[in-house]
């Protein structure tokens, strides 16, 4: 028996019942010595590796790196897989499966004898997962993002994940790509391990992950593939085995005013719209409220900095290069709480005291932003009660105040042939609808907000229309798009009510987004809503359709938020 301070999984392997003997045997099964394990802290490596999920590919090799590390340290690692959420390839989107996810990752950790866990994520929805698993499990937990994948290259293009990838694949469908040319850029815009290389979702999910203080400084934007990826995951191993000595835990790193400083970093980056979701679910695993209103008043004074697409002109690599989180956290230390203690045991702002910008243009300064507010504005109106969000910074600065008819959508699939029509009466005043896009209606909130441009538009060389749903948009995606609706058309949300030839009113400097009717023409038309029939009766769809809540509150099921 170890006489070192209590470890959890002391109670597994030390007690005095049969199955700590049958433990130890059988954990010995795998090779290791009595020595080996005796008295030492066991440290899960929770891994979302996935031939299934592209992004997360290179993750066992990550692994080997943290297990040197925790060996160094004294620990035991342990690997265990968990499902894995790969973007581009799950239907009918990721998100129906964060939550189950983050179950996975909460009950695997409780379950087990682990002391600590690192997690190892990387795209979208693996990552919020994970620290929304870690904050309700809440042993000593640290995070190794995947990083990005190398910079696409096209001919003489750079190309970025999702964003460049559109924008050719909308020149693909009006002629102006052939076949051939279209099947080289579909070869050469993923071109290694690691998620999506802009700021979308999963590079703003691992710079959040980050300023929350749970990875490593300078961790989130090391590419996949560059050799630094696996010296900072084996320094996390190293780092996680004293953070269980020092009992560590992530309530004790990811406070209030460490959620109020991702939010910062997430305006300050030009983060994915997604974040805003993310985050108020994190919060609610930690019992702490985190609301739209909190990323409106963070927004309005946080420039926005990080030049990097799909808002800016950068991609990940570039910004790697040139000092990645770090040296945009030492810009933006005047904004943010400075104490916040991190998984390094010390407080954000010691963490990057040496951080440099080497690269300008790309990291910008505060007195030099490219827009004076953050990237992602909160809207109300009589289409959103309950709010909307939009990413000003990727929109069309002319059509922030736009007042056009409506042309709705009522299912996304029909929607995508109507699309293509040329006769489809739409022009560049028109205001494209979507509804039934949210957590019921989709089902699971889908990522299908960024409304792909008509046809018969992108002839006319017009490339971006005000576009408004309850849906979601990928984090690579960009335009002049309302997002996040709620409460959303499938349970009766005024987005419901909405018709083909409604006048609707953009106001991005008012924050509203409204429909124009004559009084009481909405609540009439509300009250003749009928809901439509579930997507599914049984099984874990039913469990999401019973428990989910909307956007504006994080799309958590009900019973997993953290009881005050
Ligand atoms: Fe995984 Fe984009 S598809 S991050």
């Amino acid at each position: 028996m170890p006489d070192s301070r209590k470890l959890r999984s002391q109670d597994w392997f030390y007690s005095l019942e049969y199955y700590s003997f049958a433990r130890r045997a059988y954990l010995r099964s795998e090779g290791l010595t009595r020595e080996s394990i005796q008295g030492k802290p066991v440290i899960g490596i929770c891994n979302s590796w996935s031939e299934l999920n592209h992004c997360n590919l290179h993750l066992r090799d990550v692994a080997e790196a943290v297990k040197r590390g925790v060996w160094q340290a004294g620990g035991v690692p342990l690997e265990f897989p968990t499902i894995s959420l790969g973007e581009v390839f799950m239907k009918p989107t990721t998100m129906l499966f964060r939550n189950l996810m983050a179950m996975d990752v909460e009950e695997s950790i409780r379950a087990n004898p682990l002391d600590g866990v690192v997690l190892l994520c990387g795209c979208d929805k693996t990552t919020p997962a994970q620290l929304m698993g870690a904050a309700s499990a809440n042993i000593p937990a640290i995070m190794v993002p995947g990083g990005p994948m190398l910079s696409g290259h096209w001919r003489d293009q750079e190309i970025g994940s999702g964003t460049d990838m559109r924008k050719l694949f909308d020149l693909y469908r009006i002629g102006k790509l052939n076949e051939e040319q279209f099947a080289e850029v579909e070869g050469c815009s993923a071109r290694s391990n690691g998620h999506c290389m802009v700021m979308g979702t999963a590079s703003t999910m691992a710079s959040i992950a980050e300023a929350l203080g749970m990875t490593l400084p300078g961790c989130a934007a090391i590419p996949a593939v560059d050799s630094r990826r696996k010296a900072i995951a084996e320094l996390s191993g190293r780092r996680i085995v004293e953070m269980v000595r020092e009992d560590l835990t992530p309530s004790r790193i990811m406070t209030h005013e460490a959620l109020e400083n991702a939010i910062t970093v997430d305006m300050a980056i030009g983060g994915s719209t997604n974040a805003v979701v993310h985050l108020i679910a994190i919060a609610g695993r930690l019992g702490i409220e985190i609301t739209l209103e909190d990323f409106h008043r963070i927004s309005q004074k946080t420039p926005y900095i990080v030049n990097v697409k799909p808002s800016g002109s950068y991609l990940m690599e570039d910004f790697f290069y040139a000092g990645g989180l770090p040296a945009v956290i030492r810009n933006l230390l005047p904004l943010l709480h400075r104490d916040c203690l991190t998984v390094t045991g010390k407080s954000l702002a010691e963490n990057v005291a040496a951080a440099e910008c080497f690269k300008p243009d790309v990291i910008r300064t505060l007195d030099k932003p490219l827009s004076p507010e953050g990237g992602t504005l909160v809207l109300y109106g009589n289409l959103a009660p309950d709010g909307a969000v939009i990413k000003h910074t990727a929109a069309s600065a002319h059509l922030l105040q736009h007042r056009g008819k409506a042309y709705v959508f009522d299912q996304y699939y029909k929607m995508l042939e109507e699309l293509e029509r040329d006769d489809l009466p739409v022009d560049e005043n028109t205001v494209l609808v979507l509804k039934n896009g949210g957590p019921h209606g989709g089902p699971g909130f889908p990522e299908w907000g960024h409304i792909p441009m008509p046809k018969v538009l992108l002839k006319r060389g017009i490339t971006d229309v005000v576009r408004i749903s309850d849906a979601r948009m990928s984090g690579t995606s960009f335009g002049t798009v309302v997002l996040h609706i709620a409460p959303e058309s499938a349970i009766g949300g005024p987005l419901a009510a909405v018709q083909t030839g409604d006048e609707i009113i953009l106001d991005a400097a008012a924050r509203r987004i409204d429909v124009t009717l004559p009084p009481g023409e909405l609540d009439r038309r509300l009250a003749a809503f009928e809901r439509p029939k579930p997507h599914y009766n049984r099984g874990y769809g039913k469990m999401f359709l019973d428990h989910i809540q909307q956007a504006n509150l994080g799309c958590d099921f009900d019973f997993l938020r953290a009881l005050k």
